[in-house]
């Protein structure tokens, strides 16, 4: 099972977006996904009916341990389940157990690897401090969104410095890719951006694919869905989610899949 975390220094930058969408993208690629919502200002549970908005969820289990499974919600798509965030707000406000969390968090991780998930995101609050630093530091893989904007784009380098400062001293967690968001082909302020990150960082930091401005996902936001669940046949901006999940599995190994493979193979016979 691989653990991979979004991250970003400021909020409203697409984390969520990126992870409910990619979440979707990996489990119709036949990977068995499990999105954690850790925000408790995050939108994952938007699309859950009232009373599955306050099932208990992942801050229950920062809280008291126990066991995972019950926490998890299946959806229609069988290889996509979520964790709900649940009760943060008698989490937080209790403080002092962040110092048992990287415990809990490493607890939850091998529960879920038991469950047999090949692939969990951990969708986070904004900021690496907190909960969010907790979680970046326990999984394997980090995700950076990066919104294709002037002043965005001036946060990146300090959210770099504070990953290698993770990593020197001695957390693991490797980037996974940063991904261009918001990337509004119609302005040259926008392109401008890209084109400077390109040029700024190593092709093995950054996402081939960006995910254009698209007013459609504002619209799937409210309604806490996938971009692709919104209308019958998907826009055009859902199936780029089809080339990120495909990107993503390249840089943090997860091999092509074996029903797909099977299913092309099949076709050539
Ligand atoms: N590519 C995009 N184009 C247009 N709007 C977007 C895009 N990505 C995200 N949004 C919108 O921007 C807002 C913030 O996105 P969200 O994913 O919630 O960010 P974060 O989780 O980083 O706070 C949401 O209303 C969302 O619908
Ligand atoms: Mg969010």
């Amino acid at each position: 099972m691989i653990a991979v975390a979004t991250a970003s220094q400021k909020g409203g930058v697409g984390k969520t977006t990126v992870c409910i969408n990619l979440a979707h993208a990996l489990a119709r690629r036949g990977w068995n996904t499990l999105v954690v919502d850790t925000d408790p200002q995050g939108g994952i549970g938007l699309s859950l009916s009232r009373s599955t908005r306050k099932r208990r969820g992942f801050y229950d289990f920062l809280q008291n341990g126990g066991e995972a499974r019950p926490l998890i919600l299946p959806t229609r798509l069988p290889e996509l389940s979520i964790m709900p965030c649940g009760d943060s707000a008698s989490f937080l406000s209790q403080g002092a157990k962040l110092d048992r969390s990287p415990e809990r968090l490493r607890d939850l991780l091998r529960q879920l690897d038991l469950l047999r998930f090949d692939c969990v995101l951990l969708d986070t609050a904004a900021g690496l401090n907190g909960v969010s630093e907790i979680i970046v530091r326990g999984s394997e893989w980090v995700l950076i969104p990066q919104q294709a904007e002037p002043l965005a784009v001036r946060s990146l380098p300090l959210l770099l410095e504070t990953l290698a400062r993770f990593r020197a001293d001695g957390t693991r967690t490797r980037v996974a890719g940063i991904l261009l968001t918001m990337l509004s082909s119609q302005l040259d302020a926008s392109l401008k951006v890209a084109r400077e990150v390109r040029a700024m960082l190593p092709p093995s930091l950054l996402f081939q694919q960006a995910i254009p401005r698209d007013p459609l996902f504002l619209e799937a936001s409210a309604l806490g869905l996938p971009l692709s669940l919104i209308r019958k046949n998907p826009p055009p901006s859902a199936l780029l989610f089809d080339q990120i999940a495909a990107e993503l599995e390249e840089r943090i190994g997860l091999p092509a899949h074996k029903d797909q493979t099977h299913r092309h193979a099949s076709l050539l016979d």
